[in-house]
Protein backbone atom coordinates (compact mmCIF):
# COMPACT_ATOMS: atom_id res chain seq x y z
CA UNK A 1 0.00 0.00 0.00
CA UNK A 2 1.36 3.44 -0.84
CA UNK A 3 2.54 5.35 2.34
CA UNK A 4 0.41 8.69 1.25
CA UNK A 5 -2.68 6.59 0.39
CA UNK A 6 -5.57 8.55 2.33
CA UNK A 7 -3.99 12.30 2.04
CA UNK A 8 -5.71 14.48 -0.30
CA UNK A 9 -3.83 17.69 -1.44
CA UNK A 10 -5.15 20.92 -3.10
CA UNK A 11 -2.75 21.94 -5.24
CA UNK A 12 -2.38 25.22 -6.06
CA UNK A 13 1.69 25.48 -7.06
CA UNK A 14 2.97 26.65 -10.36
CA UNK A 15 6.13 26.29 -12.13
CA UNK A 16 9.12 24.33 -10.31
CA UNK A 17 9.12 25.03 -6.05
CA UNK A 18 5.79 23.65 -5.30
CA UNK A 19 5.35 20.76 -8.18
CA UNK A 20 8.50 18.83 -6.88
CA UNK A 21 6.81 18.92 -3.41
CA UNK A 22 3.47 17.62 -5.03
CA UNK A 23 4.81 15.46 -7.40
CA UNK A 24 6.94 13.38 -4.49
CA UNK A 25 3.87 13.43 -2.26
CA UNK A 26 1.90 11.84 -5.40
CA UNK A 27 4.69 9.66 -5.88
CA UNK A 28 3.80 8.76 -1.87
CA UNK A 29 0.55 7.92 -3.02
CA UNK A 30 -1.18 10.95 -2.34
CA UNK A 31 -3.91 12.35 -4.38
CA UNK A 32 -3.12 15.51 -5.63
CA UNK A 33 -5.46 17.74 -7.26
CA UNK A 34 -3.38 19.87 -9.08
CA UNK A 35 -6.24 23.01 -9.13
CA UNK A 36 -4.87 25.25 -11.90
CA UNK A 37 -6.24 28.51 -13.44
CA UNK A 38 -8.58 27.89 -16.68
CA UNK A 39 -4.97 29.36 -18.65
CA UNK A 40 -2.95 25.94 -16.88
CA UNK A 41 0.35 25.90 -15.07
CA UNK A 42 2.55 28.86 -17.12
CA UNK A 43 5.44 25.80 -17.44
CA UNK A 44 2.80 23.71 -19.65
CA UNK A 45 3.75 25.97 -22.78
CA UNK A 46 7.31 26.93 -21.56
CA UNK A 47 10.68 25.78 -23.77
CA UNK A 48 8.30 23.71 -25.69
CA UNK A 49 10.02 20.67 -27.57
CA UNK A 50 6.49 19.39 -29.54
CA UNK A 51 3.94 21.23 -30.59
CA UNK A 52 1.25 21.79 -28.95
CA UNK A 53 1.98 19.27 -26.14
CA UNK A 54 2.51 19.89 -22.74
CA UNK A 55 5.79 20.83 -22.49
CA UNK A 56 9.27 18.63 -20.56
CA UNK A 57 9.23 21.31 -17.81
CA UNK A 58 5.80 20.70 -16.91
CA UNK A 59 5.23 16.98 -17.47
CA UNK A 60 8.53 16.10 -15.66
CA UNK A 61 7.29 18.06 -12.49
CA UNK A 62 3.54 17.08 -12.34
CA UNK A 63 3.51 13.20 -12.46
CA UNK A 64 1.00 11.60 -11.18
CA UNK A 65 -1.62 14.31 -10.01
CA UNK A 66 -5.23 14.75 -11.14
CA UNK A 67 -5.19 18.35 -12.90
CA UNK A 68 -8.57 20.33 -12.29
CA UNK A 69 -9.31 24.08 -13.68
CA UNK A 70 -11.24 26.88 -11.65
CA UNK A 71 -11.45 29.98 -12.39
CA UNK A 72 -10.72 31.63 -8.77
CA UNK A 73 -12.06 35.13 -10.21
CA UNK A 74 -15.75 34.16 -9.95
CA UNK A 75 -17.95 33.78 -6.85
CA UNK A 76 -18.91 30.00 -8.92
CA UNK A 77 -14.71 29.15 -8.62
CA UNK A 78 -14.48 30.36 -5.31
CA UNK A 79 -17.58 28.12 -4.47
CA UNK A 80 -15.80 24.90 -5.80
CA UNK A 81 -12.49 25.84 -3.78
CA UNK A 82 -14.32 26.11 -0.87
CA UNK A 83 -15.85 22.82 -1.04
CA UNK A 84 -12.54 21.02 -2.11
CA UNK A 85 -10.86 22.48 0.88
CA UNK A 86 -13.14 20.51 2.77
CA UNK A 87 -12.21 17.17 1.49
CA UNK A 88 -8.58 17.72 1.59
CA UNK A 89 -5.95 17.05 4.16
CA UNK A 90 -3.02 19.37 2.95
CA UNK A 91 -3.37 23.13 0.62
CA UNK A 92 -0.13 24.16 -1.15
CA UNK A 93 0.55 27.23 -3.12
CA UNK A 94 3.40 29.20 -4.46
CA UNK A 95 1.94 32.55 -5.80
CA UNK A 96 3.49 35.76 -5.87
CA UNK A 97 3.26 37.30 -2.62
CA UNK A 98 -0.30 37.89 -1.62
CA UNK A 99 -2.13 36.54 -4.20
CA UNK A 100 -4.39 33.99 -2.24
CA UNK A 101 -4.99 37.21 -0.08
CA UNK A 102 -6.35 38.77 -3.19
CA UNK A 103 -8.69 35.71 -3.82
CA UNK A 104 -10.07 36.30 0.07
CA UNK A 105 -8.69 33.16 1.58
CA UNK A 106 -5.84 34.34 3.92
CA UNK A 107 -4.73 31.05 6.49
CA UNK A 108 -6.58 32.25 9.10
CA UNK A 109 -9.83 32.31 6.81
CA UNK A 110 -8.94 28.63 5.50
CA UNK A 111 -8.09 27.69 8.78
CA UNK A 112 -12.00 28.49 9.57
CA UNK A 113 -12.91 26.76 6.94
CA UNK A 114 -11.40 23.29 7.79
CA UNK A 115 -9.55 23.35 10.90
CA UNK A 116 -7.76 20.38 10.13
CA UNK A 117 -5.93 21.45 7.21
CA UNK A 118 -2.29 21.38 6.34
CA UNK A 119 -0.94 24.56 4.58
CA UNK A 120 2.17 24.54 2.75
CA UNK A 121 3.50 27.82 0.94
CA UNK A 122 6.45 28.74 -0.70
CA UNK A 123 7.60 32.75 -0.99
CA UNK A 124 11.22 34.05 -2.40
CA UNK A 125 11.47 35.15 0.89
CA UNK A 126 8.69 34.34 3.24
CA UNK A 127 5.57 36.23 4.67
CA UNK A 128 8.11 38.77 7.05
CA UNK A 129 10.74 40.96 7.01
CA UNK A 130 12.01 43.44 4.65
CA UNK A 131 12.17 41.49 1.14
CA UNK A 132 8.40 39.80 1.58
CA UNK A 133 7.05 41.36 -1.34
CA UNK A 134 9.57 40.29 -3.65
CA UNK A 135 8.84 37.45 -6.13
CA UNK A 136 11.64 34.87 -6.78
CA UNK A 137 12.83 32.17 -9.46
CA UNK A 138 15.87 29.99 -8.97
CA UNK A 139 18.89 31.98 -9.72
CA UNK A 140 17.26 34.80 -7.21
CA UNK A 141 17.05 32.18 -4.68
CA UNK A 142 20.81 31.08 -5.46
CA UNK A 143 21.82 34.22 -5.53
CA UNK A 144 20.51 35.66 -2.31
CA UNK A 145 20.71 32.58 -0.06
CA UNK A 146 24.61 32.46 -0.55
CA UNK A 147 25.22 29.65 -3.08
CA UNK A 148 26.42 31.86 -5.82
CA UNK A 149 28.81 33.84 -3.81
CA UNK A 150 30.72 30.88 -2.80
CA UNK A 151 30.29 29.00 -6.27
CA UNK A 152 32.92 29.38 -9.31
CA UNK A 153 36.52 29.64 -9.86
CA UNK A 154 38.15 32.05 -7.33
CA UNK A 155 38.90 35.00 -10.12
CA UNK A 156 36.03 34.53 -11.36
CA UNK A 157 32.17 35.90 -11.47
CA UNK A 158 30.01 34.27 -9.34
CA UNK A 159 28.21 31.19 -10.68
CA UNK A 160 24.75 29.44 -9.97
CA UNK A 161 24.70 25.99 -9.51
CA UNK A 162 23.07 23.56 -12.09
CA UNK A 163 21.23 21.48 -9.31
CA UNK A 164 17.89 23.59 -8.81
CA UNK A 165 18.15 24.77 -4.97
CA UNK A 166 16.18 27.52 -4.65
CA UNK A 167 13.17 25.31 -6.62
CA UNK A 168 13.53 22.13 -6.04
CA UNK A 169 15.38 22.24 -3.17
CA UNK A 170 13.01 24.40 -1.65
CA UNK A 171 10.04 21.92 -2.51
CA UNK A 172 12.05 19.34 -0.60
CA UNK A 173 12.31 21.20 3.07
CA UNK A 174 8.36 21.90 2.10
CA UNK A 175 7.45 18.67 1.93
CA UNK A 176 9.46 17.46 5.05
CA UNK A 177 7.49 20.73 6.19
CA UNK A 178 3.82 19.25 5.36
CA UNK A 179 4.71 15.75 6.52
CA UNK A 180 5.37 16.62 10.13
CA UNK A 181 2.62 19.17 10.28
CA UNK A 182 0.15 16.32 8.82
CA UNK A 183 1.56 13.91 11.74
CA UNK A 184 0.70 16.92 14.27
CA UNK A 185 -2.57 17.55 12.95
CA UNK A 186 -3.25 13.46 12.89
CA UNK A 187 -2.73 13.69 17.18
CA UNK A 188 -4.57 17.49 17.81
CA UNK A 189 -6.92 17.43 15.14
CA UNK A 190 -5.56 21.70 14.00
CA UNK A 191 -3.67 22.09 10.72
CA UNK A 192 -1.20 24.65 10.79
CA UNK A 193 0.56 27.08 8.42
CA UNK A 194 3.56 25.25 6.90
CA UNK A 195 6.07 28.30 5.08
CA UNK A 196 9.46 27.65 3.09
CA UNK A 197 10.97 30.63 1.45
CA UNK A 198 13.25 29.88 -1.12
CA UNK A 199 15.99 32.11 0.05
CA UNK A 200 16.24 30.28 3.71
CA UNK A 201 16.17 26.41 1.99
CA UNK A 202 19.41 27.73 -0.53
CA UNK A 203 20.84 28.66 3.42
CA UNK A 204 20.05 25.68 5.00
CA UNK A 205 22.06 24.04 1.80
CA UNK A 206 24.86 26.51 2.33
CA UNK A 207 25.22 25.27 5.81
CA UNK A 208 28.82 24.74 5.37
CA UNK A 209 29.75 27.89 3.83
CA UNK A 210 28.61 29.17 6.97
CA UNK A 211 30.77 27.18 9.32
CA UNK A 212 33.98 28.31 7.55
CA UNK A 213 32.45 32.09 7.44
CA UNK A 214 32.73 31.99 11.59
CA UNK A 215 35.92 29.93 11.65
CA UNK A 216 37.86 33.07 9.34
CA UNK A 217 37.13 35.01 12.45
CA UNK A 218 39.43 32.91 14.20
CA UNK A 219 42.46 32.07 11.29
CA UNK A 220 42.49 30.97 8.00
CA UNK A 221 41.18 28.10 5.89
CA UNK A 222 44.16 25.32 5.51
CA UNK A 223 41.74 23.28 3.12
CA UNK A 224 40.73 26.06 0.84
CA UNK A 225 43.52 25.95 -2.15
CA UNK A 226 43.34 29.50 -2.51
CA UNK A 227 44.31 31.90 0.05
CA UNK A 228 42.21 32.80 3.51
CA UNK A 229 43.16 35.14 6.46
CA UNK A 230 41.76 35.57 9.72
CA UNK A 231 39.25 38.38 9.73
CA UNK A 232 38.70 37.79 6.05
CA UNK A 233 35.05 38.21 6.01
CA UNK A 234 33.75 36.59 2.95
CA UNK A 235 34.39 33.03 2.44
CA UNK A 236 35.91 32.96 -1.31
CA UNK A 237 34.66 30.78 -4.39
CA UNK A 238 36.92 27.97 -4.33
CA UNK A 239 36.60 26.33 -7.29
CA UNK A 240 36.49 22.79 -7.23
CA UNK A 241 37.88 22.24 -3.83
CA UNK A 242 36.17 19.63 -1.36
CA UNK A 243 34.39 21.78 0.88
CA UNK A 244 34.85 19.09 3.47
CA UNK A 245 37.86 18.07 5.97
CA UNK A 246 39.35 16.01 3.31
CA UNK A 247 41.03 17.27 0.37
CA UNK A 248 39.12 17.15 -3.21
CA UNK A 249 39.62 17.90 -6.91
CA UNK A 250 38.39 17.42 -10.14
CA UNK A 251 41.35 15.59 -12.54
CA UNK A 252 41.68 16.31 -16.06
CA UNK A 253 41.18 12.91 -17.98
CA UNK A 254 41.77 11.77 -21.77
CA UNK A 255 40.52 12.99 -24.16
CA UNK A 256 40.32 16.14 -22.32
CA UNK A 257 36.76 16.76 -23.56
CA UNK A 258 34.09 19.23 -21.68
CA UNK A 259 33.19 16.42 -18.92
CA UNK A 260 36.71 14.19 -19.04
CA UNK A 261 37.31 14.61 -15.83
CA UNK A 262 37.07 12.67 -12.68
CA UNK A 263 36.85 13.99 -8.76
CA UNK A 264 39.39 12.50 -6.50
CA UNK A 265 38.83 12.93 -2.95
CA UNK A 266 42.41 12.40 -1.26
CA UNK A 267 41.20 10.96 2.08
CA UNK A 268 43.61 10.94 4.58
CA UNK A 269 43.80 7.28 4.92
CA UNK A 270 44.39 6.82 1.42
CA UNK A 271 47.11 8.84 0.46
CA UNK A 272 49.88 6.52 0.63
CA UNK A 273 48.48 4.02 -1.34
CA UNK A 274 47.95 6.84 -4.12
CA UNK A 275 51.55 7.75 -3.80
CA UNK A 276 52.83 4.35 -4.26
CA UNK A 277 50.86 4.15 -7.41
CA UNK A 278 51.28 6.78 -9.18
CA UNK A 279 54.54 8.01 -7.94
CA UNK A 280 56.30 5.52 -10.25
CA UNK A 281 54.69 6.46 -13.25
CA UNK A 282 55.50 9.77 -12.95
CA UNK A 283 59.34 9.56 -11.97
CA UNK A 284 58.60 10.29 -7.79
CA UNK A 285 58.60 7.03 -7.15
CA UNK A 286 59.62 7.94 -3.65
CA UNK A 287 56.15 10.12 -2.81
CA UNK A 288 54.52 8.38 -0.57
CA UNK A 289 57.36 9.30 1.91
CA UNK A 290 57.97 12.89 0.29
CA UNK A 291 57.95 15.03 3.14
CA UNK A 292 56.23 17.57 1.13
CA UNK A 293 52.84 15.48 1.18
CA UNK A 294 53.75 13.40 4.58
CA UNK A 295 51.14 14.27 6.61
CA UNK A 296 47.42 15.83 5.68
CA UNK A 297 48.85 20.01 6.78
CA UNK A 298 52.00 19.59 4.11
CA UNK A 299 49.30 18.17 1.83
CA UNK A 300 46.64 20.75 2.00
CA UNK A 301 50.03 23.10 2.12
CA UNK A 302 51.35 21.79 -1.17
CA UNK A 303 47.75 20.97 -2.91
CA UNK A 304 48.39 22.38 -5.77
CA UNK A 305 51.39 20.41 -6.18
CA UNK A 306 49.73 17.59 -5.31
CA UNK A 307 46.77 18.18 -7.92
CA UNK A 308 49.67 18.75 -10.92
CA UNK A 309 51.18 15.36 -10.32
CA UNK A 310 47.89 13.31 -9.89
CA UNK A 311 46.72 15.61 -13.45
CA UNK A 312 50.06 14.55 -14.75
CA UNK A 313 49.53 11.02 -13.91
CA UNK A 314 46.06 11.25 -14.99
CA UNK A 315 47.08 12.76 -18.69
CA UNK A 316 47.64 8.95 -20.04
CA UNK A 317 43.57 7.48 -18.52
CA UNK A 318 39.62 7.76 -19.26
CA UNK A 319 38.11 9.07 -16.37
CA UNK A 320 36.83 5.03 -16.46
CA UNK A 321 40.19 4.03 -16.52
CA UNK A 322 41.75 6.11 -13.62
CA UNK A 323 38.56 5.47 -12.00
CA UNK A 324 39.09 1.24 -12.03
CA UNK A 325 42.68 2.34 -10.91
CA UNK A 326 41.75 3.97 -7.89
CA UNK A 327 38.75 1.74 -7.35
CA UNK A 328 40.81 -0.94 -5.52
CA UNK A 329 42.92 1.48 -3.52
CA UNK A 330 39.45 2.49 -1.71
CA UNK A 331 39.68 5.96 -3.16
CA UNK A 332 36.24 8.10 -3.31
CA UNK A 333 35.85 9.35 -6.43
CA UNK A 334 33.55 9.57 -9.17
CA UNK A 335 33.82 10.88 -12.98
CA UNK A 336 31.69 13.41 -13.78
CA UNK A 337 28.79 12.25 -15.58
CA UNK A 338 26.85 14.12 -18.74
CA UNK A 339 23.68 14.32 -19.01
CA UNK A 340 24.13 11.71 -21.62
CA UNK A 341 26.53 9.42 -19.68
CA UNK A 342 23.19 9.21 -16.71
CA UNK A 343 20.30 8.94 -19.27
CA UNK A 344 22.42 5.72 -20.70
CA UNK A 345 23.91 4.42 -16.88
CA UNK A 346 23.02 1.32 -16.32
CA UNK A 347 23.44 1.80 -12.94
CA UNK A 348 20.63 4.75 -12.64
CA UNK A 349 18.37 2.57 -14.72
CA UNK A 350 18.68 -0.38 -12.47
CA UNK A 351 17.73 1.88 -10.04
CA UNK A 352 14.81 3.16 -11.96
CA UNK A 353 15.79 6.85 -11.76
CA UNK A 354 15.30 7.86 -15.17
CA UNK A 355 11.85 6.35 -16.32
CA UNK A 356 10.47 6.47 -19.88
CA UNK A 357 6.59 7.12 -19.84
CA UNK A 358 3.89 7.99 -22.51
CA UNK A 359 1.86 10.39 -23.18
CA UNK A 360 -0.97 11.28 -25.14
CA UNK A 361 0.39 14.23 -26.92
CA UNK A 362 4.42 13.93 -26.74
CA UNK A 363 4.36 9.96 -27.31
CA UNK A 364 7.75 8.80 -25.61
CA UNK A 365 9.84 10.71 -23.34
CA UNK A 366 11.91 10.04 -20.16
CA UNK A 367 11.56 11.75 -16.31
CA UNK A 368 13.78 11.53 -13.77
CA UNK A 369 12.59 8.90 -11.24
CA UNK A 370 11.61 8.91 -7.35
CA UNK A 371 14.80 9.13 -5.23
CA UNK A 372 13.16 8.01 -2.23
CA UNK A 373 12.95 4.23 -2.24
CA UNK A 374 10.32 3.31 0.39
CA UNK A 375 10.61 -0.38 0.21
CA UNK A 376 6.62 -1.06 1.49
CA UNK A 377 5.63 1.59 -0.89
CA UNK A 378 7.54 2.05 -3.83
CA UNK A 379 6.63 4.76 -6.34
CA UNK A 380 4.65 4.39 -9.64
CA UNK A 381 5.40 6.50 -11.81
CA UNK A 382 2.50 7.45 -14.23
CA UNK A 383 2.37 10.62 -16.93
CA UNK A 384 1.46 14.38 -16.00
CA UNK A 385 -2.30 15.06 -16.64
CA UNK A 386 -4.14 17.44 -19.21
CA UNK A 387 -5.27 20.71 -19.00
CA UNK A 388 -8.58 19.82 -17.01
CA UNK A 389 -8.15 16.38 -17.60
CA UNK A 390 -10.04 15.52 -14.71
CA UNK A 391 -12.33 18.36 -13.53
CA UNK A 392 -15.18 16.28 -14.06
CA UNK A 393 -14.30 13.28 -12.09
CA UNK A 394 -13.37 15.44 -9.22
CA UNK A 395 -16.21 17.34 -9.11
CA UNK A 396 -18.17 13.92 -9.25
CA UNK A 397 -15.89 11.72 -7.05
CA UNK A 398 -14.32 13.94 -4.75
CA UNK A 399 -17.91 17.04 -4.46
CA UNK A 400 -20.47 14.59 -5.22
CA UNK A 401 -21.79 17.24 -7.83
CA UNK A 402 -24.12 15.94 -10.25
CA UNK A 403 -24.48 16.86 -13.86
CA UNK A 404 -26.70 19.34 -13.67
CA UNK A 405 -24.70 21.26 -11.42
CA UNK A 406 -21.92 20.29 -13.03
CA UNK A 407 -23.24 21.83 -16.44
CA UNK A 408 -24.62 24.87 -14.16
CA UNK A 409 -20.98 26.02 -13.29
CA UNK A 410 -19.80 25.57 -16.53
CA UNK A 411 -22.62 27.49 -17.77
CA UNK A 412 -21.60 30.10 -15.51
CA UNK A 413 -17.75 29.93 -16.10
CA UNK A 414 -16.58 28.53 -12.62
CA UNK A 415 -13.88 26.50 -15.28
CA UNK A 416 -12.94 28.83 -18.21
CA UNK A 417 -11.53 32.18 -18.61
CA UNK A 418 -14.35 34.15 -19.88
CA UNK A 419 -14.43 35.45 -23.61
CA UNK A 420 -12.66 38.20 -23.85
CA UNK A 421 -14.36 41.68 -24.22
CA UNK A 422 -14.83 43.22 -27.80
CA UNK A 423 -13.88 46.35 -27.61
C1 LIG B 1 6.98 32.34 -9.62
C2 LIG B 1 6.43 33.75 -9.63
C3 LIG B 1 7.57 34.75 -9.72
C4 LIG B 1 5.52 33.88 -10.85
O1 LIG B 1 4.92 35.16 -10.86
P1 LIG B 1 3.59 35.45 -11.70
O2 LIG B 1 3.66 34.73 -12.99
O3 LIG B 1 3.38 36.92 -11.74
O4 LIG B 1 2.45 34.71 -10.87
P2 LIG B 1 1.81 35.07 -9.46
O5 LIG B 1 1.92 33.85 -8.62
O6 LIG B 1 2.35 36.31 -8.84
O7 LIG B 1 0.29 35.38 -9.85
C5 LIG B 1 -0.53 34.43 -10.37
C6 LIG B 1 -1.70 35.12 -11.04
O8 LIG B 1 -2.57 34.12 -11.54
C7 LIG B 1 -3.83 34.29 -10.99
N1 LIG B 1 -4.41 32.97 -10.71
C8 LIG B 1 -3.76 31.89 -10.15
N2 LIG B 1 -4.62 30.86 -10.06
C9 LIG B 1 -5.80 31.29 -10.54
C10 LIG B 1 -7.06 30.68 -10.69
N3 LIG B 1 -7.26 29.41 -10.36
N4 LIG B 1 -8.06 31.43 -11.22
C11 LIG B 1 -7.88 32.70 -11.57
N5 LIG B 1 -6.70 33.33 -11.46
C12 LIG B 1 -5.67 32.63 -10.95
C13 LIG B 1 -3.62 35.04 -9.70
O9 LIG B 1 -4.78 35.73 -9.31
C14 LIG B 1 -2.48 35.95 -10.06
O10 LIG B 1 -3.01 37.08 -10.76
P3 LIG B 1 -3.08 38.53 -10.04
O11 LIG B 1 -1.68 38.99 -9.92
O12 LIG B 1 -3.96 39.27 -10.98
O13 LIG B 1 -3.68 38.30 -8.70
C15 LIG B 1 5.60 34.00 -8.34
O14 LIG B 1 4.50 33.12 -8.34
C16 LIG B 1 6.39 33.82 -7.07
O15 LIG B 1 7.20 34.64 -6.66
N6 LIG B 1 6.12 32.71 -6.35
C17 LIG B 1 6.74 32.43 -5.06
C18 LIG B 1 8.15 31.99 -5.22
C19 LIG B 1 8.29 30.79 -6.11
O16 LIG B 1 7.70 29.76 -5.89
N7 LIG B 1 9.14 30.93 -7.12
C20 LIG B 1 9.67 29.83 -7.85
C21 LIG B 1 8.83 29.31 -8.85
S1 LIG B 1 9.68 27.91 -9.53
Amino acid sequence: MEALKDVRILDMTHVQAGPTCSQLLAWMGADVIKFENPQGDATRGQLRDVPGADSLYFTMLNCNKRSITVNMKTAEGKAVFIDLLKKCDIIMENFGPGVLDRFGFTWEKIHEINPRIVMGSIKGFGSSGPYADFKAYENVAQAMGGAMSTTGMPDGPPFVTGAQIGDSGTGLHLAIGLLAALHQAARTGQGQYVEVAMMDGVMNLCRVKFRDHQRLTRGDLPEYSVPTYKGMGDVPRAGNDSGGGQLGNAIHCKPHGANDWLYVVVQEAVWAAIAKRIGPDIGMPDLATDPHFATIDERRKNQQLMWTLINKFAEKYTKREFMAILNPLDVPCGPIMSTEDLATDEHIRGREMYVELDHPQRGKWWNIGMPIKLSASPARIERSPLLGEHTDEVLKEVLGYDEARIGALKQAGAFSTPPKKKA
